[in-house]
């Protein structure tokens, strides 16, 4: 395992530890979280923990039930207890950048159930100022082209993103993503609004005032950054 996976592993496995018997569990999307999910498979299996959880993507969906974890609809639960996903940057704010798998609007909408969230991530995603991570937009393929054209207008170098066939990517929810290669955002909450209420556009990848610890593994240590 390389240094940047034995990273994701040991932040996703640490988070962990802020799970308890009886909660109901938010579980994100991504190759951090899923070092998380096995570690709450494994204490499912060798101390019977009981939890349920709200998943943010078929591929978290899968990824749980194939280890046993129970998940359940998040309109079947009144809250989720805490939530645990990765992220794409994060700065000195808890402000960060998602949706670099794709997951952002179910992973924003469960991040915004929740009373507590934890992010994990390995140290390369600890920067002073966000944006050098392609900001994700997820938008509604009807007018696309129209919207990605006032995105440019602003200069925010907007790019569709695409499979490896060339064909657009399409989310878990039927919509399309554009990627902002922005490079430094210097205001993002007013970005996020600025975004939002282009037509068509359905959610940003901006999650402002969402984390409320970072857990980033930084060489042997899992650092805690707080809000
Ligand atoms: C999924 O859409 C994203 O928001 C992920 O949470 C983010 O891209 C972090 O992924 P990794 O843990 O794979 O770096």
């Amino acid at each position: 395992m390389d240094i940047k996976a034995s990273e994701k592993r040991r932040a996703g496995e640490a988070a962990c530890a802020f799970i308890r018997d009886g909660m109901t569990v938010g579980l994100g999307t991504g190759s951090t979280v899923h070092f998380t999910i096995l570690k709450i498979a494994e204490r499912i299996k060798n101390e019977g923990l009981k939890i349920r959880a709200v998943s943010t993507s078929k591929r978290t969906t899968e990824l749980a039930e194939a280890h046993g974890i129970p998940i359940r609809s998040i309109d079947d639960v009144p809250e989720i207890d805490v939530t645990i996903d990765g992220c794409d940057e994060f700065d000195p704010s808890l402000r960060g950048i998602k949706g670099g798998g794709g997951a952002l609007l179910f992973e924003k909408i469960v991040a915004r159930a929740s009373r507590v969230n934890i992010w994990v991530a390995d140290h390369s995603k600890r920067v002073e100022q966000l944006g050098a991570f392609p900001l994700p937009v997820e938008v509604l393929p009807f007018g696309h082209t129209h919207v990605m054209k006032t995105m440019a207008s602003e200069g925010l170098k907007p790019a569709l993103r695409k499979t490896p066939d060339g064909s657009p990517y399409i989310t878990d929810s039927g919509h399309y993503i554009v990627d902002l290669h922005i490079g430094k955002i210097a205001r993002p909450e007013e970005l996020a609004a600025w975004l939002n209420g282009i037509p068509g556009v359905i959610e940003n990848g901006l999650f402002l005032g969402i984390a409320d610890k970072v857990l980033v593994a930084e060489g042997d240590n899992v650092v805690t950054y707080e809000r």
